[in-house]
């Protein structure tokens, strides 16, 4: 089937937008690059990064991911420091980089379907990276692909996501594209961080097998991938709602001790005080190839969409 799939000029804007063949052609891709590297199949090209919020590990695998393929870079990531600061509108910016020659424009906004605009704007690909607390594609791709790494497949797993559920984009992402698959997910959340609704009736229309639990104890032994993510202080809109949610979760050895033999933590980084790092030389550490595989996945991507 993925033979037929040819992704040359679209836009990664939302996870929803994917259909299980394509994510599968894209891990066959990033699979291959894992194994034997890739061609500079984008030489002469050009990249252009431009990050409306903080980023490490999203704009650096790209950044890394364009250049390995043999394309430029340009861009930026603080926006304080260029002509954002002056009020340029996002449009004039994709406009611009259009101009210089971007064959491919990758971002990060902190307004939710601020990269679905931009695709509209631009007549070259936009990959999102990261948009608002709904939508973070790419990272819902790497989520997935190293979860089939972990266990050589998806389907039939159960996948606990501990954490900021309401204003965290990964879990969110994560959870539409699991729907793809059969597998369960267990939310857990404290009250006001739970999942929104708009997520949950979706999960539920695509017939995902959903539990929502307060506490990571009642789930933990079944579970095969725990996927935490860190409270998304900068989006919650009142400050003593953060105070009464900070600290009410954190895994520990002893958490994960309670699980399955194989269980696996994962985590999109960065993380606060919600992981102890008495788990990073362990089995049970994902974490860490999950953001290692983000450059052969985004090599996969870039050449598929730019390259093809
Ligand atoms: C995440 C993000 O920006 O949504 N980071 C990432 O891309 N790995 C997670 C976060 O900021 O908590």
């Amino acid at each position: 089937m993925t033979d037929q799939i040819n992704l040359a000029g679209r836009d990664i804007v939302s996870i929803w937008d994917f259909s299980r063949d394509e994510l599968e052609y894209i891990f066959d891709s990033t699979a291959e690059v894992e194994r034997g590297g890739s061609a500079k199949v984008l030489d002469g090209k050009l990249v252009a990064l431009i990050f409306y919020e903080p980023s490490t590990r999203t704009f650096s695998s790209f950044e890394i991911a364009a250049k390995r393929l043999g394309s430029g870079t340009t861009g930026f990531t603080a926006p304080d420091q260029s002509s954002v600061a002056k009020g340029e509108t996002l449009h004039d910016t994709i406009r611009m980089y259009e101009g210089y020659g971007a064959d491919c424009i990758v971002m990060r906004h902190n307004l939710m379907g601020a990269s679905r605009y931009a695709a509209e704007v631009a007549s070259v690909p936009v990959i999102s990276g990261g948009d608002g607390s709904r939508e973070h594609p790419t990272q819902a791709m790497v989520d997935l692909y190293t979860i089939r790494k972990a266990f050589g497949k998806i389907d039939g797993l159960h996948i606990g996501m501990l954490g900021d559920l309401r204003y965290g984009r990964t879990a969110s992402s994560l959870s539409y594209a699991l729907s793809n698959y059969d597998v369960e997910i267990s939310m857990v959340a404290p009250d006001l961080l739970s999942a929104r609704r708009e997520t949950l009736r979706y999960l539920n229309e695509k017939g995902v097998k959903l539990f929502q639990v307060t506490n990571v104890k009642d789930v933990i032994s079944s579970l095969d991938v725990l996927y935490v993510t860190r409270i998304q202080k900068e989006r919650i809109p009142d400050p003593t709602e953060y105070e009464r949610v900070r600290g009410l979760y954190r895994v520990t050895l002893d958490l994960l001790k309670q699980g399955k033999k194989g269980l696996k933590v994962m985590h999109p980084l960065p993380r606060v005080d919600e992981l102890a790092s008495e788990i990073d030389g362990t089995d049970y550490a994902g974490y860490f190839v999950q953001a290692a595989v983000g450059v052969p996945l985004r090599m996969a991507l870039l050449r598929s969409v730019v390259g093809g």
